[in-house]
């Protein structure tokens, strides 16, 4: 089966990109199951549950989040109305909404689905990632409880990443990094069989600071003295993610290859498409 995973949508242009492009792919490229990051796609904070909404109607299965999950408030409320809403699985025990549950695909597969956060130079305190994944997979095992397993490894460290990836591989489908916003070119299928990528990149302006209006973070650097808002870049977005080829009856990948659409970055499409 074939599944998409398109990394956090940032701002209005990041959003536009998605709900203009998501529809077209999934039918031209008869796409099983589609996962979008939207944790900063609220004017680069957090997400509405209207937001929410239209990342379905523009054909998502799930939205996952990351550290801004809940800079709206609005989403401590819907995170736990909405099944196909993600918040990482580490939070504190209490948190509202979930961090995995099971999904159905276009194709009848069984998908889990986790969002795990990364905890070197992000939250120290949250649970340890490793032993979430363990918890998260104990409870719904790959060829048991679900067909395919994907995990949205939200992190700042790419070592933490690529250990994350190593720990859970032949476990898992599909391990992909987002919260840096930056696509990175290592996408792989690991020794186990669990399709790889530290970043999936940002679905956003990439003449920015991953995705926010550049002025602003520059003069952050520069004076160390905030002068404004940081406010989403508006130029021309690009869409970044990847998109595997799963075996729905092992849960093991066979291919992997990153996807990028509009915008200023190289455009790619998964030769095998
Ligand atoms: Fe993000
Ligand atoms: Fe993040």
């Amino acid at each position: 089966m074939r599944l998409l995973f398109l990394g956090d949508m940032v701002g209005r242009i990041g959003r536009d990109i998605v709900f203009a492009k998501l529809p077209g792919l999934i039918e031209t490229h008869k796409l099983d199951f589609v996962i979008v990051n939207g944790e900063n796609a609220a004017a680069g904070f957090g997400i509405t549950e209207k937001i929410f909404l239209q990342t379905l109607e523009a054909g998502a299965d799930v939205v996952t989040t990351g550290n801004h999950v809940f800079d709206q408030k609005e989403a401590l409320g819907f995170a736990t109305r909405q099944d196909r809403f993600l918040r990482p699985a580490n939070f504190p025990k209490g948190t509202p909404g979930r961090g995995a549950n099971l999904y159905e695909a276009r194709n009848g597969a069984r998908v889990l689905v986790s969002n795990i956060m990364g905890t070197v130079f992000m939250h120290p305190s949250l649970d340890d990632p490793f032993q979430a994944a363990e918890r998260e997979l104990d409870a719904c095992p790959m060829g048991a409880g679900a067909d395919v397993v994907v995990i949205d490894f939200h992190a700042e460290a790419t070592s933490e990443k690529q250990c994350f990836g190593h720990f859970v591989d032949g476990k898992v489908s599909l391990v992909v990094g987002t919260h840096t916003h930056i696509p990175t070119a290592d996408h792989q299928i690991l020794p186990g069989g669990t399709a790889y990528m530290s970043d999936a990149g940002m679905c956003g302006d990439y003449d920015s600071s991953l995705g926010m209006d550049k002025e602003e973070p520059l003069n952050r650097f520069l004076k160390k003295v905030p002068k404004g808002r940081m406010e989403p870049a508006s130029g021309p977005a690009t869409m970044c993610g990847v998109c595997i080829e799963v075996d729905e009856i092992t849960g093991l990948a066979s291919k992997i290859a990153p996807l990028r659409l509009g915008g200023r970055l190289s455009q790619v499409l998964p030769d095998f498409w």
